[in-house]
């Protein structure tokens, strides 16, 4: 059985590692919140991760809101980028894996088409800048660490979370209306899925380094993938209609003060090629996603 420590088990990510992997006997399971270890200290993180025994770390926690890395770049840096570094240390001395999550906003996306784990990184904004310097510190410190780098999350989330379909549905389910962007591309990524994805590196001795893990399809706008899900939520019987989405343009976004990449989705080269998985579909996923939302 493996010990696994997971951080950021009150998040959308790794609240979904912790319900899977407790759900799971090839898991013994053991989270580090918060209140256990506050990550703008590292000599506090590093104290509560030499405590415990673990077998693999499962790094989910992070600074993850744009403007709130913008509004705090110190505690940003020590979030996203001293926290996994220590947290890589600690494993290397135990001899313990490490997975590492980082995010397809490392890439500038000015160029459309799917970004493999060769493409070259150049983050636009702080949260992308300190997310990849947190990549940069890990591999540095541990060679053998995975860094899994996700995007757009959807799935079942923690109290006080949400995705950006929770609020479509909804909205859908009131008959509000609705306005998304739609000239940002991403690819929607279902958390049990990622999940999933992170088991079969772990049964690879050999995985370490940058992997991508997000489901297949075209890349998607916040748009033009809500139209899609609430097709799928009606055919379900979740909505009785169809309100219409308003198109906004992200050049009109005045509540961002951050800028966003455009063309950030990525393909999945390392995981199929290595043969640990072959991501479905992303809309495949969407009936689960509505019925244990
Ligand atoms: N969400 C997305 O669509 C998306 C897209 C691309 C990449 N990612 C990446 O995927 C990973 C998971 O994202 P997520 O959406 O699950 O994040 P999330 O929902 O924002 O959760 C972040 C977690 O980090 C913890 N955390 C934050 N600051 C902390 C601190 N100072 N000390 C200890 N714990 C702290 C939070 O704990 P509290 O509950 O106590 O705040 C929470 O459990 C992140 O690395 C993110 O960068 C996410």
């Amino acid at each position: 059985m493996t010990r696994a420590l997971i951080t950021g088990s009150t998040g959308r990510l790794g609240g979904v590692f912790l319900s899977q992997w407790e759900n799971d006997a090839r898991f013994a399971v053991d989270t580090l919140t918060r209140a256990d270890a506050d990550f703008r200290d590292p000599d506090q993180l590093e104290k509560a991760l030499k405590k415990r025994d673990y077998d693999v770390l499962i790094n989910p926690a992070a600074m993850s809101g744009l403007e709130e890395c913008l509004d705090h770049p110190d505690e940003a840096q020590a979030i996203n980028v001293l926290a996994p570094q220590v947290m890589a240390e600690v494993c290397r001395e135990k001899g313990a894996r490490f997975v590492h999550f980082s995010t397809d906003y490392v890439f500038a996306g000015h160029t459309p088409g799917k970004k493999s784990e060769t493409n070259t990184p150049a983050p636009v904004n702080i949260y992308g800048k300190t997310k990849l310097a947190g990549e940069q510190a890990v591999m540095t410190a541990n060679a053998d660490a995975i860094i899994a780098r996700v995007s757009w999350l959807f799935g079942p989330c923690p109290p006080g979370r949400s995705c950006h379909f929770d609020q479509v549905l909804t909205r859908a389910m009131s008959g509000e209306p609705q306005e998304y962007i739609h000239d940002k591309f991403s690819m929607p990524s279902f958390t049990p899925d990622v999940v999933q994805w992170t088991t079969g590196l772990l049964e690879n001795e050999s995985a370490s380094g940058i992997y991508h893990l997000c489901n297949s399809g075209d890349p998607e706008s916040w748009h033009s993938s809500a139209e899609k899900v609430c097709e799928i939520a009606l055919e379900l019987g979740i909505i009785d209609t169809l309100t219409s989405l308003a198109a906004l343009p992200i050049s009109d976004a005045h509540f961002f003060r951050e800028p966003r990449p455009i063309h950030t989705a990525m393909q999945t080269n390392r995981l199929e090629n290595e043969g640990i998985a072959q991501p479905r579909h992303w809309l495949e996923t969407v009936a689960e996603y509505v019925k244990i939302r």
